[in-house]
């Protein structure tokens, strides 16, 4: 049942090409100029006229919400506000008629995002969900949504959901920004074209399988690791890091580069991992001097970059070169490599990655 690989979730790393390709199957054309979310066509005009969207959803699913607020307000230009589910649910919100709320969740029962729509619901608010589990509770309760169709996620890391929830976020935006008439033409096409051929790129990530559980035997010693990121990899440098610590129990924290120097800068000494997700998009040099100043203070630098990066292999302790895509679509290829170190250095540590302690894979009480 795992497919000849010693873990689901590794099984479920590597069929993450397959499950992007199933996830744009029927919304993405085969000349690959044209993206349609049924759902979106259905209901647009409570989401057009929406004043502002707000995502909801927990953990994981949270940081999809986060990239999926940066793609909706850039290409759509529409507000959109990205909650914990169970802060919003207690925190009686300003929401009403006007508001879309989005709800993410692989599983489609989470406790806390359930309650968040039935809140939302009760204020008027129009309810569309992005859900993994076919017919779960979520999908139930909300008004109309989008499965994301990557099949069952068995290890307790979400992994290839995560993927899945980006995918449908792209493909959202793209949607909503060619009805509201927020794209020009050529970015539309650039991104959708780019879009379907992000299964063969990953396919390449996949291939650095075996560089990436090298180098994980020189990080069980760790105990802290940091995370960075600008932009649509700030997400990502957020969920790096939660999947470093749920398998590996290794403390990890994630942030946007450029907050370092306003505290955290202080934990880096030689001891100190820093993943850095340094592919060239639009702030290539800021996060290049952001690892300048990790440097200055001898902190370990892993970075991530663009396949044929040749500034800052020569400063990182340790460089892994990734295809190069489009900015917004990034997270689908820099997110690999993350699961993947975190799946090896648990591995390492004689973890149990498929099961991690104190874990549930659905959190259906609060
Ligand atoms: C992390 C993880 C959790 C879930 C969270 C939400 O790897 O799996 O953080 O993402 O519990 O779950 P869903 O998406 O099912 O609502």
């Amino acid at each position: 049942e795992k497919g000849g690989y010693p873990h689901f979730m590794l099984k479920e790393i590597f069929e993450q090409p397959d499950c992007i390709r199933d996830c744009m199957r029927g919304r993405i054309n085969v000349e690959a100029n044209n993206v349609v979310l049924s759902a979106i066509i259905d209901y647009k005009e409570h989401l057009l006229n929406a004043k502002r969207f707000i995502i909801v959803a927990c953990g994981t699913s949270w940081h999809a919400g986060l990239i999926g607020k940066h793609l909706i307000e850039s290409f759509c230009r529409i507000p959109v506000e990205v909650e914990y589910a169970s802060e919003f649910r207690y925190r009686d919100p300003v929401i009403d008629e006007h508001d879309v709320v989005i709800a993410l969740s692989q599983s489609g029962e989470t406790a806390d995002t359930l309650a968040a729509v039935d809140l939302a619901k009760s204020r008027g608010a129009f309810i569309y969900g992005i859900c993994n589990a076919i017919g779960s509770s979520i999908p139930r309760a909300t008004y109309t949504g989008s499965y994301i169709h990557v099949g069952p996620e068995i290890g307790v890391a979400s992994t290839k959901a995560f993927t899945g929830q980006v995918t449908v976020l792209v493909m959202l935006a793209l949607t909503l920004a060619k009805e509201k008439g927020t794209i020009g033409e050529e970015q539309y096409l650039t991104i959708v074209k780019e879009l379907s051929h992000i299964p063969e790129k990953m396919k390449e990530v996949l291939k650095l399988n075996d560089t990436l559980a090298e180098l994980s035997k020189t990080f069980t010693y760790a105990h802290n690791f940091i995370y960075l990121g600008r932009g649509y990899s700030y997400p990502v440098a957020l969920e790096g890091a939660l999947k470093l610590k749920e398998i590996s129990y290794i403390h990890a924290e994630g942030y946007p580069a450029a907050e370092m120097k306003h505290g955290p800068i202080a934990l880096i000494d030689a001891e100190m991992p820093v993943v850095v997700i340094a592919t060239q998009n639009g702030l290539y040099e800021k996060v290049l001097s952001n690892i300048q100043e990790i440097k200055a203070r001898k902190g370990k630098v892993i970075a991530f970059v663009t396949k044929g990066d040749t500034v800052i292999s020569k400063i990182a302790d340790c460089s892994i070169e990734l295809p190069e895509t489009i900015e917004c679509l990034d997270p689908l290829i820099t997110t690999v490599p993350l699961q993947l170190l975190a799946y090896h250095i648990a591995v390492c540590k004689g973890m149990d990655v498929d099961q991690p302690r104190n874990l549930a894979k659905s959190v259906t009480v609060e």
